[in-house]
């Protein structure tokens, strides 16, 4: 009876939400297929690597891994190894590792997920690696499974692609044009989820700012927000990214007055200099994006923002930079992800003049940082005092006496104090504050609000 036992697979997951919500579509499939995740290579009989192309770092750790594996298929010949996303989207890429590495079984790309049971059957019986590859997207597809392990949070695509080839960018080249998904598709799977439980939903999309220019129905981002606002029970509404480019005045206010909207935007500005701004064909100029932060604290002013910011872009001067650091200093960001440069092959700006010394680079980097976690440490400090409702995720991993959650603004917290459970909304009093993280315990006004909900779950 020994073939009865469910066959396991592992998966690792690199990158972005995109392929966390992948990767939550592929553990649907295998659920229906009937496998089971553990969490150990060993002994799995099947390994997946959902990939990431946005820098090479990641890349290299996709390819160290695969070597690593490939001794483990040595000792078990019967397991599977399948590489999927971003990277192997690249055609190139995916072409090296079935040359370097023929005891890969699979390799599929971003735009055939949909394909995925079909594949993994093709590739456990075929002796050769089976390479699958859409050069395009296609439509939507609608309906795919899903498995989510978290029952408090879950991500929710609401486009898909990129259409804005900023010149650093694998992105468009790896997850086809932007097409948005219809906005009844997306408030009944919201609908559903408030009903399972969750509290919250992230609604996912390379640019969320463009959603709804390629339907046929006259919708910005901004309504699909009031709608889901309205129309849905979910407690908690966030979104990435904004391009800024996009950003309205008209979705600044909609954030000012959808309750369940959470005060935080992440806005990545990548540089502070206009002449780099346009090497990178970002379309915004510091200027614009200072005037966006100006009508978003308009609107919304306890909104936290954060961004993303590459360091070492190609031509990017010691003045250039100090224009950087001008931004992060005037915006005063909550909280801020900082990347050195890496060149993308089959980006503009791989291709570029005057790359950056990589001792260059890391020193800004360093610059960066400090003046960063300065701003990250001063709006923590402001919270001590305050009582704020935090989303709870549930014990603290390296404590487990403490639990952890989220603010509305998305600063962690970790708190103390009886009653408290996975999902649940507490109003808790911020006590201390470190630069990543604030520190409170469980406030007694639960008593009047939360804690009938809390012994009743
Ligand atoms: N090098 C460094 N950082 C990059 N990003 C995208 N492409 C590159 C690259 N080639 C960063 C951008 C983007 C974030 C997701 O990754 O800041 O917003
Ligand atoms: Fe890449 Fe720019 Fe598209 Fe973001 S908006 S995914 S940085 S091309």
């Amino acid at each position: 009876m020994a073939d009865m036992k469910k066959k396991t697979y592992t998966m690792t997951v690199f990158g972005c939400q995109m392929n966390e919500r992948d990767a939550e579509t592929l553990r649907g499939f295998l659920d229906e297929i009937g496998y089971e995740e553990v969490d150990e290579v060993e002994g799995a009989d099947l390994v997946i690597m959902n990939t990431c192309a946005v820098r090479q770092k990641a890349e290299e750790k996709v390819f160290g891994r695969i070597g690593r594996l490939g001794v483990l298929k040595k000792e078990n010949p019967e397991m599977m190894i399948a590489v999927c996303g971003c990277m192997v989207q690249q055609e190139d890429v995916a072409k090296k590792i079935k040359k370097s590495y023929p005891f890969v079984d699979l390799i599929f790309g971003t735009h055939n997920i949909a394909a995925f049971p079909e594949l993994l059957q093709r590739a456990a019986e075929s002796k050769e690696t089976v390479l699958d590859l859409w050069d395009e997207a296609g439509d939507v597809v609608e309906g795919l499974p899903v498995t989510r392990k978290d029952g408090v949070k879950a991500w929710v695509n609401i486009t898909y692609g990129c259409n804005n080839f900023c010149s650093y960018c694998i992105v468009p080249y790896v997850r086809g044009r932007e097409r948005s998904r219809k906005p009844e598709e997306i408030i009944n799977e919201i609908k559903a989820l408030a009903k399972q439980g969750f509290k919250e939903v992230t609604l996912l999309g390379q640019n969320v700012n463009s959603y709804g220019k390629d339907l046929e129905e006259e919708m910005d981002f901004a309504d699909l927000l009031v709608r889901v606002d309205r129309e849905t029970d979910i407690n908690r509404i966030r979104f990435m990214t904004s391009h800024p480019r996009d950003f309205t005045e008209k979705l600044a206010k909609v954030m000012g007055e959808c309750d369940s909207v959470c005060e935080h935007v992440h806005l990545p500005i990548q540089a502070g200099s206009n002449r780099i701004l346009k090497l990178m064909n970002r379309g915004y100029t510091k200027e614009h994006y200072l005037d966006l932060v100006d009508i978003l604290r308009k609107y919304a002013p306890d909104c936290a923002l954060s961004t993303d910011i590459i360091v070492g872009f190609p031509g990017e001067t010691e003045e250039d930079f100090l224009d950087t650091l001008d931004v992060v200093d005037r915006v005063g960001y909550d909280m801020a992800f900082t990347f050195l440069y890496s060149p993308r092959s089959g980006t503009p700006a791989a291709d570029m003049p005057h790359q950056v010394a990589n001792e260059v680079k890391k020193e800004r980097f360093q610059r960066l940082l400090e003046v960063q976690n300065k701003h990250s440490l001063r709006h923590n400090q402001e919270a001590v005092g305050k009582t704020v409702e935090v989303l709870v995720e549930g014990p603290s991993k390296t404590d487990p006496g403490v639990m952890t959650g989220r603010t509305r603004s998305s600063k962690t917290v970790n708190f103390t104090g009886e009653n408290v459970n996975a999902g649940d909304l507490v109003m808790v009093e911020i006590t201390q504050a470190r630069t990543w993280s604030l520190l409170g315990r469980k406030s007694v006004e639960n008593r009047n609000t939360n804690d009938s909900s809390v012994s009743g779950d």
